[in-house]
């Protein structure tokens, strides 16, 4: 590992994640281990996490099936399930998010006739996906490796490669990238588990004219709050209840236009 801190970010955002606000329940996974959470903050305010690009190879294939399965429990090789999150550069986790993930079978052949091993998904609300495969097999000049593109919703898309550690060939094969490399851990008695966060050129800033709450009568509102109405964003000067007749731009004692 040459890039310690890339990986000690990560850790400390996704045990800050479990631990905080936006918990996908779906990922009560070992990795996520809730005893071992540390209590730090995160810290990601710049775009040096990026996850870098790698080459495509010669075997994609546009148009694989929807699907988070590509292996089931008789399919040869080492059951694999690989979770994990997208982020943006502000490390929010972003939703409907395309990874179209391809790989060798256990043999190291790919199907290019076909689209075992191919399959593209989105991520959910809480920015995670998971794919369930098998450990890919080796093939000549490459060392062990999952194919994915990564997409968010309108923006470019990234092509890279994942690794998995502790592969001899991790120190000959030319395109092998630490930054790239997934946690694996065994999972008895014959798979293995894998995760992986992303993080996309996506930009991330504070919600627009008043912070993405609409103005509603009935709310109490306290010095500070920002509201949207009429599509203009207003900040709260003094508490009070919102009522009919004091629409934000009426009474500017209450409201300041941002
Ligand atoms: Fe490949």
């Amino acid at each position: 590992m040459d890039d310690a801190g890339h990986v000690s970010r990560k850790t400390v955002l996704r045990a800050a994640l479990a631990a905080g606000v936006v918990v996908p329940s779906a990922l009560g996974l070992a990795r996520a281990t809730a005893g071992a959470a540390p209590t730090l903050t995160p810290s990601c305010h710049d775009g040096d996490d990026e996850t870098p690009p790698q080459i495509e190879g010669p075997y994609f294939k546009p148009n694989s099936p929807l699907r988070t399965v590509l292996a089931t429990s008789n399919t040869p090789g080492t059951p694999l399930t690989l979770t994990g999150y997208v982020f943006g550069l502000a490390c929010k986790p972003l939703a409907n998010v395309l990874l179209d993930f391809w790989q060798a079978d256990d043999n190291g052949a790919y199907d290019n006739s076909g689209f075992t091993f191919r399959g593209h998904q989105f991520t959910n609300a809480q920015g995670v996906f998971t794919l369930t495969t098998i450990v890919p097999g080796l093939y000549p000049g490459r060392t062990r490796h999952i194919h994915v593109k990564v997409q968010a919703p309108n923006k470019p898309i990234l092509t890279t490669q994942l690794y998995f550690p502790g592969e001899p060939r991790n120190n000959t094969d030319a395109y092998f990238d630490p930054r790239l490399l997934m946690t694996v851990h065994d999972l008895p008695p014959r798979s293995k588990e894998a995760a992986f966060d992303f993080v996309l050129d996506v930009q991330q800033g504070p919600p627009g004219p008043g912070g993405g709450t609409t103005w509603t009568p009935g709310t109490t509102y306290k010095p500070g709050d920002r509201v949207k109405y009429n599509g203009s964003g207003y900040v709260c000067l003094q508490g009070h209840q919102a009522q009919q007749g004091w629409e934000p731009p009426a009474v500017p004692a209450l409201w300041r236009p941002e």
